[in-house]
């Protein structure tokens, strides 16, 4: 059975083709600001300009007739964004006579995690642009047992690099320049039970380079600390709930920094730590596929009417039948 899973929550405007074993295809064409942040109707106007080309490339490669089911990302995500992706998967749909399932983004991280690493029953730890969350199954539901009290992690590296002058996104620039950190400098370290804030830490790192600190000793005591509380929620959660596993997704997770910090703590109890390939990780069309395929595989279905955008979407509010 094959899926085709359309991605456009935010910047990231990707079309993945999966089946059971696979990743079949993945084509992808980013949104990247000019200049400061991620502008939702920018975003918007760049997919809706950018997604027929996209589907071209994905059909040149594929016959549509092979295409079992039209997956989509329904939300959490930019209202402007979610719009374009539903419309072209609602055409897609009618058009081929296909039927459309809309998946919940931040599910979809999780899932393709599980299926690439082979995970079964992880703590994961979702730390993306614009959400930071602890996340485990509890019944036939996931849950969120901690998150972040203000902004996401990706969000915090990239205030923090435009603020010393450099592009979006800035979370991988920060990881460069930490390699060349020598100077440990505290910042505000606030961890609360499983929750966690990182905007506290964003101020005092601008004020580090206000006074002329080192860009790499900045880059390299913001990751130190943000990874170190990252580490102690993953870990409270999982003595907490019991869980042998830790599962890291979402665009953040590509840090390697971060990868060993909990990788560590995983080998100090006896625990496995897992990490989807990088090309998985950030928002891509293949996770929404492979999401996709698993909810049509348990009898979900969406109708044109069901199939608007849900901007808010939690992760919880998905009954997990497969
Ligand atoms: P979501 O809707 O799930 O919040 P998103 O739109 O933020 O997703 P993702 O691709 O999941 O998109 O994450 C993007 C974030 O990941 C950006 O903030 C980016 O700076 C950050 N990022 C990417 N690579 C790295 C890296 N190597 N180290 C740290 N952060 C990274
Ligand atoms: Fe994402």
């Amino acid at each position: 059975m094959i899926s085709l899973g359309i991605e456009g929550t935010a910047w990231s405007l990707s079309i993945g083709v999966v089946d059971e074993e696979d990743v079949i295809l993945l084509e992808s064409d980013p949104y990247v600001p000019k200049e400061g942040g991620i502008h939702p109707r920018e975003a918007a106007l760049h997919h809706s300009e950018k997604i027929g080309n996209l589907l071209n490339r994905v059909f040149s490669k594929i016959n549509p007739e092979e295409i079992d089911v039209i997956s989509f990302s329904q939300g959490p995500g930019m209202g402007p964004c979610l719009r374009i992706v539903a419309t072209a998967a609602r055409v897609l749909a009618l058009r081929l006579k296909k039927p459309l399932v809309g998946v919940n983004h931040c599910l979809a991280h999780v899932e393709v995690g599980r299926w690439k690493t082979g995970a079964e029953d992880p703590i994961a730890l979702y730390v993306s642009g614009g959400n930071s969350q602890i996340i485990a199954k509890r019944g036939s539901r996931y849950r969120v047992f901690g998150e972040t009290l203000d902004i996401g992690l990706g969000n915090a590296l990239d205030k923090l690099a435009r603020y010393m002058g450099l592009k979006h996104p800035g979370g991988p620039k920060i990881e460069e320049l930490a390699r060349k950190g020598k100077e440990y400098y505290e910042l505000p370290y606030v961890v609360k039970g499983m929750d966690f804030s990182f905007s506290g830490m964003v101020t005092s790192a601008q004020k580090l380079f206000d006074t002329g600190r080192r860009m790499e000793d900045i880059a390299f005591s913001f990751q130190e600390t943000a990874f170190a509380m990252l580490a102690e929620v993953s870990e409270r959660a999982m003595a907490y709930l019991d869980k042998d596993e830790l599962l890291l997704v979402g665009g953040v997770g590509a840090n390697s920094r971060l990868q060993e910090m909990l990788r560590v703590m995983c080998e100090d109890r006896n625990a496995s730590f897992y990490a989807p390939p990088k090309h998985l990780m950030g928002d891509n069309g293949a996770m929404i596929a492979h999401l996709g395929l698993l909810m049509y595989r348990s009898g979900y279905r969406t109708s044109i009417e069901e199939s608007t955008v849900k901007p808010n979407f939690r992760i919880e509010d998905v009954e997990v039948s497969w």
